[in-house]
């Protein structure tokens, strides 16, 4: 089996690797990444290079993509598309790379995969549907109209439709997957839950948008991988699969659960943590229902109980400050260009 993985360098991408590596003994794999600053060449550094190879190219280069693509010619091969600018954050200052690498780059990954008829699966998100109210009863399902509402996920649903169109008009095999919130190990420190760990691991204090009643439903990353293999083994060509694991928290309950973990906060009047200014446009709620995906391809995510994933992704942060160091300072430091203690 050879896989072509875009975006293997970043979070989700490169804990793909390192499982497929690990459980496909038979397994090649292209990494295909510009190495923009979400992705760490340490995440790939100790995998065997007779089985992991990276390109150092941008998806949207269709010579190389096509390059690339026109080797997977295998009855198993695949393309499966991570590679994505991912963070809200940064789409409000700098909505261009977005519309290049989500757009402009899937649509490369598109034209390659028609050329040589190859399989891809496109890794999405739930962003897609836009927000929830709190009190709503419903969850976010196949059938969901799509509503985004920042940059990001306006890019995501453009990728999406670009993928369900080459579908339809060409004949392209090709899966789709949204999922919900990821944490786990590798991920970037500019994002939620790392950010908080680093924060008091440096002794920094953590930071909650506005008062953290937004809700997130997280997923471990390993789940989310896991679903994304089972969807290319058995996921019927065309579909929408929703990846989620009833994991609904707010963010004050992760900050909090976080906090007392890390041992932060004085148990009275002081949490812990800094309330700040809120971001722009917040998504209020985000709710997969994967009841389908459940049903249809058996899979079961194994990480249902947060605090333990957060714990072990303490543990994780805590042992490999070589990976995230580097980075922290650069990140604190562009946050604090506009975050205001409230
Ligand atoms: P990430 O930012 O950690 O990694 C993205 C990777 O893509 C980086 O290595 C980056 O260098 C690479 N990349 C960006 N533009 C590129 C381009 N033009 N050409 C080649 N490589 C490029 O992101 P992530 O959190 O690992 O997310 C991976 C995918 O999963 C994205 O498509 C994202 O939309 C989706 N997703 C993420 C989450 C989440 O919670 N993180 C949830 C659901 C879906
Ligand atoms: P994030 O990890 O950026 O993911 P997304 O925007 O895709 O949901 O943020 C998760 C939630 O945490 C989101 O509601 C914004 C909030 N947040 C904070 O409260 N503090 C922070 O420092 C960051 C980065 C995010």
């Amino acid at each position: 089996m050879r896989l072509v993985v875009t975006g293997g360098a970043g979070f989700i991408g490169a804990n793909f690797v390192r499982t497929v590596v690990r459980d496909h003994p038979d397994a090649h794999l292209t990494v295909l990444d510009s190495m923009t600053y979400a992705a760490n060449s340490a995440s790939l550094a100790d995998l065997p290079a007779d089985r992991v190879e990276v390109v150092e190219a941008d998806c949207a280069d269709q010579a190389v993509t096509d390059g690339l693509v026109a080797g997977l010619t295998g009855p198993r091969d695949a393309v499966v598309h991570f590679a994505a600018e991912s963070h809200n954050d940064n789409s409000l200052a700098a909505p261009w790379p977005f519309v290049h690498s989500n757009i402009v780059g899937t649509y490369a990954i598109l034209e390659a995969c028609r050329r040589h008829d190859v399989r891809l699966h496109h890794v999405s998100t739930d962003e897609v549907y836009g927000d929830l109210e709190l009190d709503d009863p419903a969850k976010f399902t196949p059938e969901t109209a799509y509503n985004p509402s920042s940059p990001y996920s306006a890019t995501k649903a453009g990728s999406d439709m670009l993928v369900r169109a080459w579908v339809r008009s060409f004949g392209l095999r090709a899966t789709i997957s949204n999922c919900s919130n990821n944490y786990g190990p590798y991920q970037h420190v500019e994002k939620f839950i790392p950010r908080q760990i680093t924060n008091l691991l440096t002794g920094r204090r953590p930071r909650l948008y506005g008062s953290g009643a937004n809700v997130r439903d997280w997923i471990h990353v390993h789940d989310h991988n896991a679903a994304v293999l089972r969807i290319l083994e058995r996921g019927e060509l065309g579909r929408t699969y929703l990846v989620g694991a009833d994991g609904e928290r707010s963010n004050l309950q992760v900050m909090q659960m976080i906090c007392e973990l890390m041992g932060a906060g004085d148990g009275g009047d002081d949490p812990g943590f800094d309330h700040v200014t809120d971001r722009p446009g917040h998504d209020l709620r985000y709710a997969i229902d994967a009841s389908r995906t459940r049903e249809e391809l058996g899979w079961e995510p194994r990480y249902t109980d947060l605090r333990e994933g957060l714990r072990q992704t303490i543990d994780w942060y805590r042992h490999h400050p070589d990976w995230w160091e580097p980075v922290k300072a650069r990140v604190e430091a562009r946050y604090a260009q506009t975050e205001r203690v409230l």
